[in-house]
């Protein structure tokens, strides 16, 4: 195979060499319009070790990455931060080409890789603060469990500076840009917003902790370098505020309305409340799921005071597009929320009562009462949707000033 792709220089001894997937655009359930990167990194020390590998179909890219700074055969080190496949998919097959050393990972990350590819490679386990030399150069290791699986590790490279943070700062975003600093400001932080709604918003309270974890072990970091998108070498400071903001969740004078119609009924009503809001200075995202993705509503949930939901009844239930959005955001866990439902029907309407149930399994402080419409509503309908969105906007005053 001719060597089309080249590695690039990261720091004084730390290679990228990962993977660019131009077409994936599903993550489990989140959308990536624009691709992703595997990343890997090659730290050229005297034990030559790579940092995390690539998905499976995406070895021979990594591969002529390395090539095009050292023959993959001279790796003595393989570490692994994160076992998921997307940075696992083709070690089983390198360890077999290149024969390392040694391959390490957290001991959690051992058991991880044996329950997924079922082989006998022997995996090194690293233990949380522990140091690893590469003759000249020196790693070290910070057992991250949770953020976001069980395995999950960061790994710092003390001579160059670099923290190896796996999917943490991370973004699906497939470009040839290697640096953050190469990428407007506004998509790198929509990008990385969104990767941190739709993967990490669950394990917020592990982030807080890992960033003081950080803080406490002293680490200078000049480049964070993640598995996904692109890297951090300049301006650090401002990724981890905004880790430090997203994991917070805080709560903000903005409503997400988020609903599903049948016959424009519920959809009137949706911009009775959001009207409301706006006029008491709320600022209002409203997004209909006949035409929006999940992975979007959960980036607008991130920075949300208010989540207010809405259906038709349909056969005694909700629409399935609000099942489908409902079950994804409970399982993301949102924080410090309030909301409040409403839906129109035919003859039943249970859609209320439902969506209701569901907000209040998700924590979310119910702050107004629901509105159900028969049929379509009308202008006394509205006036109560109106209310609705008024007595939120009351509650969310209140909380931001408490919490200020
Ligand atoms: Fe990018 Fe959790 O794997």
């Amino acid at each position: 195979m001719s060597n089309i792709y080249s590695a690039i220089k990261i720091s004084d001894h730390v290679y990228w060499v990962g993977a660019i997937d131009w077409t994936i655009r599903d993550f489990h359930g989140y959308t990536t319009p624009h691709g992703s990167t595997y990343n890997a990194y090659l730290v050229m020390a005297d034990k030559i070790t790579l940092i995390d590998t690539v998905k499976a179909p995406f070895k021979d890219e990594m591969v002529s990455r390395i090539k095009s700074v050292v023959d993959p055969a001279q790796i003595k080190y393989i570490i692994s931060n994160h076992s998921e496949m997307d940075h696992s998919g083709c070690l089983p097959e390198l360890i077999d080409t290149i024969k390392p050393e040694k391959v390490f990972a957290s001991a959690v990350g051992v058991r991880t890789l044996q329950e997924l590819f079922h082989d006998s490679h022997e995996i090194i386990p690293l233990k949380d603060g522990e140091g690893l030399s590469l003759g000249n150069m020196e790693l070290t290791f910070m057992e991250t469990r949770m953020i976001h699986w069980p395995d999950s590790m960061f790994t710092y490279l003390v001579q160059d500076q670099v923290l190896f943070s796996q999917d943490a700062f991370g973004m699906h975003l497939g470009s040839l840009e290697r640096f953050a600093d190469e990428i407007p400001a506004a998509q790198l932080e929509y990008e990385a917003a969104t990767y941190y709604a739709n993967i990490v918003l669950p394990y917020s309270p592990i982030v807080l902790r890992a960033l003081q974890k950080v803080t406490a072990a002293g680490w200078k970091i000049k480049v964070i370098a993640p598995d996904h998108g692109p890297i951090w070498r300049k301006d650090l400071g401002k990724i981890i505020e905004l880790y430090q903001q997203w994991a917070t969740q805080k709560p903000t004078a903005k409503a997400v309305i988020v609903y599903a119609t049948m016959w424009h009924s519920t959809e009137k009503m949706a911009g009775a409340i959001a009207e409301a809001l706006a006029g008491e200075g709320i600022k209002v995202r409203l997004l209909s799921m006949n035409e929006t993705h999940r992975s979007e509503v959960v980036y607008e949930v991130l920075n949300a005071g208010a989540l207010i939901v809405g259906s038709s009844t349909l056969n005694n239930n909700i629409l399935p597009a609000m099942a489908d959005v409902m079950t994804y955001l409970k399982g993301l866990k949102p924080a410090n929320l309030i909301g409040a439902s409403f839906g129109s029907y035919g003859w039943s309407g249970e859609s209320v009562r439902h969506l209701e149930d569901m907000l209040k399994e998700m924590k979310v402080s119910i702050a107004a009462e629901s509105v159900a419409v028969k049929h379509v509503p009308d202008a006394v309908a509205l006036i109560k949707c109106q209310e609705l969105g008024k007595a939120i906007a009351a509650k969310l005053k209140e909380r931001i000033s408490f919490h200020s």
